[in-house]
């Protein structure tokens, strides 16, 4: 199993510390983790040209020195481990400016075949409170990829360090995180989309049917998905 951690900060306070718990609990010997921190590896905004939307991705100012490295590494895991403080009640900026972009990678344009099979956890600590809207951030973007299956795990740890977290806030986090490595699957041929994902998956196909973004279409053809292929695998059917 393929296993990438990205970073929403280069703090290795508590939401890291809890990702990492989660890896050391699904990874085997065999299996590969790499480790991303933000902004150190993609320390670029967004410049809002939408040159990758309209045109290519590689194209993008930040392709060849940022965004190729981590994309390949993206689309090669099996499994996704995004972490991020709570910042003002969000995501941290770091961790925006990635996602931002991506855009071009959104179902409306051109998701990438191997988010439909990929599994990702999204986890946030906030002093008190804002897990929900700073999870949310994330699980957007992940959904409009075409992510199959998206766990989030929020908690409010009364801290600014995983030092501080005491021993019961840490026993809880172990016990709710070992329920969601019950649910993470090591045998990624069984991980498959859900129904709003395919649901959003069709509504889309008929818009790209009728054409809107040529580059767009053009690659919607390109992947057979106008005709029978699906990125779950054409025999799943629905
Ligand atoms: C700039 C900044 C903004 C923050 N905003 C919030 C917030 O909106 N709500 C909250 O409960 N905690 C907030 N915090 C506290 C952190 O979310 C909390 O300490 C978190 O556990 C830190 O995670 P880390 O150890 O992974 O860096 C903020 C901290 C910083 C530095």
């Amino acid at each position: 199993m393929n296993i990438l951690m990205i970073n929403g900060t280069m703090r290795k306070g508590s939401s890291y510390h809890i990702g990492k718990m989660l890896i050391e609990k699904i990874a085997k010997k065999e299996d590969q983790i790499s480790e991303l921190f933000l902004p150190k590896d993609m320390p670029e905004f967004c410049r809002g040209c939408a040159v990758c939307i309209k045109d290519s991705e590689k194209k993008c100012l930040d392709y060849l020195m940022y965004m190729k490295r981590i994309t390949k590494m993206i689309d090669e895991a099996d499994l996704l481990v995004f972490t991020s403080p709570v910042h003002v009640m969000h995501v941290t900026g770091a961790l925006k400016a990635l996602l931002d972009h991506y855009g071009y990678r959104f179902m409306v344009h051109r998701p990438e075949e191997s988010m439909f099979r990929k599994q990702a956890v999204c986890i946030t600590t906030a002093a008190g409170g804002g897990m929900k809207s700073t999870l949310k951030d994330i699980k957007d973007s992940l959904f409009f990829w075409g992510i199959a299956k998206i766990y989030t795990y929020g908690v409010a740890v009364a801290a600014t360090s995983w030092e501080e977290v005491e021993k019961a806030k840490k026993d809880k986090i172990e016990l709710e995180i070992d329920k969601i490595v019950l649910k993470l699957k090591r045998d990624t041929e069984k991980v498959k989309p859900g129904i709003k994902t395919k649901i959003l998956f069709y509504i889309m196909r008929s818009m790209h049917k009728k054409g809107m973004n040529p580059v767009d279409q053009e690659y919607w053809k390109e992947k057979g998905w106008l005709e029978k292929e699906r990125p779950w695998g054409k025999k799943e059917g629905i």
